[in-house]
């Protein structure tokens, strides 16, 4: 019997892809379910499109693969994947190695490395982006763990991987859990450029009156531009779609509340964690929670009032709203990219953003023609400490902003939300000021609770007795 190159352990859509995957680039793959009616249907679909083995029990799936053994766990993030691995584990060898695909919690794959290494077994924590289709014909894949595991299974995850100008979109990313934690803000990018999406689309039905088909020609034409991205393609195809039944745009009759897996939300609260202004990711997590709370929208809608402003028809508005768009997105990137730095700081990681832009360029459902520009931002200047500094962006952002700042006074004006535009232009205007009114803010905490502040002019922490005596004492030196 042949031993198989590559295990895969969980046959549901994305299992069985990169299964699919694998075995189409001529190399054997063993197979696995925990429901055995999985299998025999994967075998059935697919079983003559390679050389696969299926696997009734996970010892046979063990026994199937060439040593030292790679099998991939695709199973839900959660439970689930400590269960496969407590199943699977006293099958394994010294020197096999586990890869977890799914978007798993990076601290779950932290502990995970260091139970599974205590074994002897090696554990690779894989964020695998793109979908369904990408999974069968090429994701983007970001693995962490051990790298010495990593360099065995290189030539296998590298063949499958999306290709960019013939660059396969892989690449070790770290240690433990840093190939997840960077999925992970790969995903809260993801919820940052589609809120930025779901307001263009807002303000430009709001206040300018255009449908869903007059957008789709709109997105269609900023995909040629420098927004050029699979999340904006596919919103041109989303807005063009016709409802077979009723003959109207499709997208008119989806119901409003936005679902959410959580990896949106655990970027924010690693920002928080991390003290990282993600403010662009974190607003896209807080719209999603608001227009889940429907029946309370529909209730306030009745009540509350909003402005007595009509719908704008000055000339320039579309392109006013694609600059708003990029330069907004650029914040999002060089928000995320910071949280990864300041991630990297605080787990020993040694990220290099440059590599991880270029495998974002194809297969994973950021890809981006900007990404381009990031990577060699990153390349030029390593240790960029933030993407707004590096000079073309700085100065797209610069040319943008008119437009970017009259798309949200004008929604503003008109009561058009538009969180993530708003607060990404309040972060940029925020980090471009040498001094914030933050000065307030210690002397408040000091008068209530003598929390102290330090001076400009002198070095120390300073108490005043401003209620008292007014006097001021130096508490530390
Ligand atoms: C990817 C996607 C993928 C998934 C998201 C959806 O990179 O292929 O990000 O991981 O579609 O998790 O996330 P939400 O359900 O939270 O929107």
């Amino acid at each position: 019997m042949t031993r198989a190159r590559f295990g895969v352990m969980g046959l549901a859509v994305m299992g069985a892809n990169l299964a699919r995957n694998v075995a189409s680039h001529g190399l054997p793959v063993a197979v696995y379910n925990r429901t055995a009616a999985r299998t025999e249907k994967f075998m059935a679909e697919h079983g003559g499109e390679g050389d696969f083995t299926p696997a009734h029990s996970v010892a046979e799936l063990v026994a199937a693969v060439e040593k030292p053994r790679a099998i991939l766990v695709m199973v839900k993030a959660g439970p689930p994947v400590d269960e496969a691995i407590q199943e699977i584990a006293p099958h394994l060898e010294k020197g096999d190695i586990l890869i977890d695909g799914g978007n798993s919690f990076f601290g779950d794959t932290r502990r995970r490395c260091a139970e599974l290494e205590a074994r002897g077994l090696s554990f690779l924590g894989s964020g695998v982006s793109g979908g369904e289709e990408a999974a069968l014909k090429g994701p983007s894949i970001m693995p962490g763990g051990s790298e010495a595991a990593y360099r065995q299974v290189e030539d296998v995850l590298t063949t499958i991987a999306a290709k960019f100008d013939g660059a396969p979109c892989c690449t070790f990313i770290g240690a433990d859990g840093a190939g997840h934690y960077v999925k992970m803000v790969h995903n809260g990018i993801e919820y940052a450029d589609i809120q930025l999406i779901a307001e263009s689309y807002d303000f430009l039905q709001q206040a300018l009156g255009l449908g869903a088909t007059e957008q789709a020609a709109i997105f269609q034409e900023w995909n040629r531009g420098d927004l050029d991205s699979y999340l904006i393609q596919i919103t041109a195809e989303v807005l063009a779609k016709q409802d077979a039944a009723t003959g109207k745009p499709l997208v008119d009759l989806i119901r409003d509340e936005a679902a959410q897996k959580g990896t949106g939300k655990w970027t924010s609260q690693s920002a928080l964690d991390l003290g990282i202004p993600l403010t662009a990711i974190t607003e896209a997590v807080f719209a999603r929670f608001l227009s889940a709370q429907k029946e309370e929208r529909v209730n306030a809608s009745r009540q509350l009032r909003g402005p007595r402003g009509s719908r704008n028809r000055e000339e320039g508005l579309v392109d006013a709203v694609r600059d708003a768009l990029y330069a907004s997105k650029v914040v999002a990137y060089a928000q995320g990219y910071e949280q990864m730095t300041a991630a990297a700081a605080e787990y020993g990681w040694k990220l290099d953003l440059g590599a991880i832009s270029s495998i974002w360029r194809a297969g994973c459902i950021i890809r981006a023609r900007f990404l381009d520009r990031i990577k060699d931002a990153y390349g030029e200047h390593p240790d960029l400490p933030n993407l707004l500094l590096a000079p073309y962006f700085r100065d797209a952002v610069g040319s943008a902003q008119d437009a970017w700042r009259r798309v949200v006074s004008l929604s503003v004006e008109l009561g058009v939300p538009v969180p993530a535009f708003s607060s990404a232009l309040a972060y940029y205007d925020g980090y471009r000021r040498e001094r914030t009114p933050a000065n307030l803010i210690q002397g408040l905490r000091d008068y209530f609770g003598a929390h102290t502040y330090g001076r400009v002019d002198r070095p120390g922490a300073f108490h005043t007795r401003w209620a008292q005596d007014g006097s001021e004492i130096l508490v530390e030196d």
